[in-house]
């Protein structure tokens, strides 16, 4: 036991949906330029269409068109229309290349990101089958403590528990846990979520489940807040190992949107296994709005999702019915703390 007082935690007064805004606002600019030289606008005017079509017209991968296309309506250069994008007012006054007022050249002035550009061009022309070889490296190396430098694997698990540990004291606050003895945090990162519901609920047992190099400074951030005794830590890989067995809930965050339709199917079908009748599943996201154009922190990074691991932000209803499809019922969801929602369903 460490000698230290634990940190008092208290959940922040605001939401924090202005950093998120400014963070992922860099893509703005890369997105729009991308569009720009592609000639999307040009497209749109003549042509209102889904992004299966403008995906079909540019020869682009369809989810990445259709992350693009949620960038560019979120931004207001696009509208959606019985599921077609238009161009918008200032996209036929600004955007158009026989505009005396076309903006193309000045958007490419400096200061330009042309690294964000080639990002966005290079998913836009990934196939499927190459969507994610860049996760499946990166996290590869963390299946054994010290195949990454240690201060690069502490940068990973920082930066999801800063993110996440007021999100914690707030599905600790406004979700229902009522009921729930043990619960096996999947792919728990830095161990913030259990942190924050034990604070919470001193009755309640936990485990982190992650790759065995994040594991180990989840160890020590369970040892910040002297709760050894209730939160037990192991290494696992969700997608290869056996999971571990004997709770009555399994909770993800931030991790279906980690990996796409097909292999979250996986993850809700292995959690149901290893749930007696009447367990439940905990999906803590960030979700899109079903026409998936608004908000543009939302949309950015749907879209930054794309080459940064290999999922999207998903909407409430898929969701909902990804949950169904594994057998779960009873299926709820509530706002929890700034862009953040939480969604639980249980096993009949
Ligand atoms: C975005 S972070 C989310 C962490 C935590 N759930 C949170 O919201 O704070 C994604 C986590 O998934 C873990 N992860 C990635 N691939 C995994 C795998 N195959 N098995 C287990 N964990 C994995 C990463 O190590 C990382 O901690």
């Amino acid at each position: 036991m460490s000698e230290k007082e634990p940190p008092n935690l208290e959940l922040p007064t605001c939401g924090d949906q202005p950093l998120w805004d400014i963070s992922l606002g860099a893509f703005n600019l890369p997105a729009l330029i991308v569009a720009e030289e592609v000639g999307l606008f040009p497209f749109l005017e003549k042509t209102p269409a889904t992004p299966k079509e403008v995906a079909h017209h540019f020869s682009f991968n369809p989810r990445a068109a259709e992350a693009l296309l949620g960038v560019l309506a979120s931004l207001g250069f696009l509208a959606k229309y019985r599921r077609r994008f238009h161009i918008t007012e200032v996209s036929r006054n600004f955007l158009l290349p026989e505009s005396p007022y076309n903006w193309g050249t000045l958007l490419r002035a400096p200061p330009v990101i042309p690294d964000l550009c080639s990002a966005i061009k290079g998913i836009l022309k990934m196939p499927e089958d190459k969507m994610g070889e860049r996760a499946v490296e990166v996290f590869g190396k963390l299946k054994e403590p010290g195949k990454m430098d240690y201060e690069q694997v502490k940068i990973i698990a920082e930066k999801s528990h800063v993110r996440s540990l007021p999100a914690a004291l707030a599905v600790a606050k406004w979700g229902d846990f009522k009921g729930v003895n043990r619960l096996l945090d999947m792919a728990g990162g830095a161990g913030s979520f259990c942190i924050g519901l034990a604070l919470r609920y001193p009755e309640m047992e936990f485990t982190v489940a992650d790759l065995a190099a994040i594991c180990e400074i989840a160890t020590q951030y369970i040892a910040d807040y002297q709760l050894e005794d209730r939160i037990s830590v192991q290494a696992v890989d969700m997608f290869e190992d056996e999971w571990p067995s004997g709770y009555d809930a399994v909770f993800f965050s931030n991790i279906f949107h980690d990996w796409g339709r097909e292999r979250s199917i996986y993850l809700g079908q292995k959690s149901f296994d290893i749930l007696p009748s009447g367990g439940r599943i905990y999906l803590h996201e960030l979700l899109l709005p079903d026409t998936k154009d608004s908000p543009p922190a939302l949309t950015v990074y749907s879209m930054v999702l794309l080459f940064s691991t290999t999922g999207n932000l998903f909407t409430a209803g898929e969701l909902d019915e990804l949950l169904t499809e594994c057998g779960f019922e009873d299926i709820t969801i509530i706002h929890t703390f700034g862009y953040h929602s939480l969604i639980m369903g249980k096993k009949p």
